[in-house]
């Protein structure tokens, strides 16, 4: 697929995904998503990628779905097409992890999108909102239920209702984000992540990021009994052993996937 509406890099065992509409704030219109949603595929299905950086501009990481494409959509349509849930939630379903590196303006759809990576860091001038409510309609790609989750109800309702933006001061307080950088560290930080992430087991990660998001889903007994569960499942790869004994041999260690 010839892409207009990213730019993808490979960094060795990372792909960085730049989200790239620079006159719409790259606002996510319906080619941008099913480029992303092929993306995705594609690193999904290649061994040799273990992590996935997803970024936009210094000024926008992305101003929310496209507007003036929605804008005279009718009910016929968004139902019959799957209007979101066609081809926004792919990030949510990829077993290797997703890093959002945000900078600038990340409201509605961006915020949502961001949201549904694994973890988010931010640059100092990031700008976080869902302002659906003043365009008539509510956030649609998940905004009212995992921002709720990750900032609590009183947070989400302010946001959500008044459609006032966060900084990132406020969003890394409330929980949404996982740190803050300047903005001319944000890439490298970001990228630094996930070249760490990278470099250790595959098994380790995948099952690591999928307990986390059970946790969202699951009772605290049974989440920790699934946790113990996989956990022992560990110890049948070939990355337990050769973890435990790079630290007693105090070598780095070789991680095979195997
Ligand atoms: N859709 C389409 N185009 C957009 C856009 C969007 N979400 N956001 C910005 N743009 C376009 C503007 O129309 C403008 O294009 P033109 O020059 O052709 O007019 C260009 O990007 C630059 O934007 P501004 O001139 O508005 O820039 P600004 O610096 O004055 O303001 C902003 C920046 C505060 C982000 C403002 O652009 C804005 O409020 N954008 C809309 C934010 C929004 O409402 N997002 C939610 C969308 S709905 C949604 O996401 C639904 C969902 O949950 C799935």
């Amino acid at each position: 697929m010839t892409l207009q509406t990213l730019i993808v890099e490979r960094h060795d065992a990372v792909t960085l995904v730049r989200l790239n509409r620079p006159e719409a704030l790259n606002a996510l219109n319906g080619q941008l998503m099913d480029e992303l949603t092929a993306v995705l595929d594609e690193t999904e299905a290649d061994p040799t990628v273990r992590c996935v950086v997803i970024t936009g501009s210094d000024r926008a990481f992305a101003a929310g779905a496209d507007i003036k494409e929605m804008a005279s959509k009718s009910y016929a349509e968004v139902f019959t097409e799957d209007f979101i849930t066609r081809n926004w939630e792919r990030v949510t379903r990829c077993r290797k992890p997703v890093v959002a590196a945000v900078a600038g303006y990340a409201l509605g759809g961006g915020c949502e999108l961001a949201m549904m990576c694994d973890f988010i860091i931010a640059a100092d001038n990031a700008k976080f909102g869902q302002p659906e409510i003043n365009l008539g309609v509510i956030p649609g790609a998940g905004g009212t239920q995992r921002l709720t989750r990750f900032a609590g109800k009183s947070k989400a309702m302010d946001m959500i209702l008044t459609a006032r933006m966060m900084d990132a001061g406020e969003a890394e307080r409330c929980g949404l984000v996982s740190r803050v950088v300047p903005l001319a560290e944000l890439i490298s930080t970001a990228m630094e992540a996930a070249a760490k992430i990278a470099a250790l087991s595959p098994n380790s990660v995948m099952i690591a990021k999928e307990l986390v998001n059970a946790a969202y889903e699951t009772p605290l007994s049974q989440g920790v009994k699934t946790e113990r569960r996989l956990f022992h499942s560990l110890f049948a790869f070939d990355d337990q052993k050769e973890g435990m004994a790079a630290f007693v041999e105090k070598r780095p260690a070789k991680f095979t996937g195997k």
